[in-house]
């Protein structure tokens, strides 16, 4: 399905955000993977820190694009499918998958992810907060054409007309339970992205004054009027 798949970033301060937090968390070590990694775009910032970086994607338009622009001598491209078996479990020291977790209704790759971690070793990745613009758009705009029921809080045909799962912190959790419990794992989350209340109160402002007279607000808009942030980032390490 992603065969030909270019991403284009569409949101400079987004990305400013995303390589700040990167830098920020000082990452390095001999191996860096970036799983769904594109054309490199958050590989390349932090790529010098590290011996060997694989960059894996299966989308043949987004590594072609990445031999055009490459930087760097230390990065390998492999296309192939992140959710099957890829290296040897305790071999990597960095993983970092942005903006592709939230493709999958139920990630359970991220376990053998974990696996794939020397001890001491971090996973990176990012999942859409369930109040995520996008689809907030999405009900507004489709309001008059059906009810919107409650599962399409869940899923929403977006992005290029990619499917995109909106998952719930509390399912990530829950995936990673055992490994937590077990202490295999610490988990920290760092919610990022922009802040949308104040968009939205335009939004639904402009639609009240202009179109709409006698527009009643709501209770997924009412609630979508609390701020939140697009991204909800996962911080995994490893525990030696
Ligand atoms: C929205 S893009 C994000 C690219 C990159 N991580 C970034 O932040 O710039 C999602 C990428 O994940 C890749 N992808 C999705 N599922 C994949 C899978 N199972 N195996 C390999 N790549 C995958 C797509 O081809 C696409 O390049």
């Amino acid at each position: 399905m992603f065969e030909n798949y270019i991403f284009e970033n569409q949101d400079e301060s987004l990305e400013q955000i995303e390589i700040r937090i990167l830098r920020s968390l000082k990452l390095k070590g001999e191996i860096l993977a970036d799983l769904g990694g594109g054309y490199g775009r958050l590989s390349s910032i932090i790529n010098n820190d590290f011996d060997k970086v694989y960059l894996v994607d299966y989308s043949k338009a987004n590594l072609t694009k990445f031999q055009k622009m490459k930087k760097g001598k230390s990065t390998c491209a492999i296309r192939a499918d992140f959710t099957k078996p890829l290296f040897k479990n305790n071999s990597i020291d960095v993983i970092i998958s942005f903006r592709t977790v939230h493709h999958y209704d139920n990630p359970v790759f991220i376990k053998e992810w974990i696996n794939y971690l020397k001890p001491g070793g971090r996973l990176l990745f990012n999942i859409d907060n369930l109040m995520n613009i996008t689809i907030i758009y999405d009900i507004i705009k489709n309001k008059d054409k059906f009810e919107i029921p409650p599962s399409r809080m869940k899923y929403c045909l977006v992005d290029n007309g990619l499917r995109i799962c909106f998952h719930n912190e509390k399912l990530i959790y829950k995936l990673l339970k055992e490994e937590i419990e077990n202490k295999k794992i610490t988990v920290e989350t760092i919610n990022y992205g922009l802040m949308h209340r104040r968009k939205l109160e335009n939004f639904i402002e402009t639609r009240f004054n202009k179109f709409y007279n006698s527009y009643i607000i709501s209770e997924t808009e009412k609630r979508i009027l609390t701020p939140f942030y697009n991204f909800i980032l996962f911080h995994i390490t490893k525990i030696k």
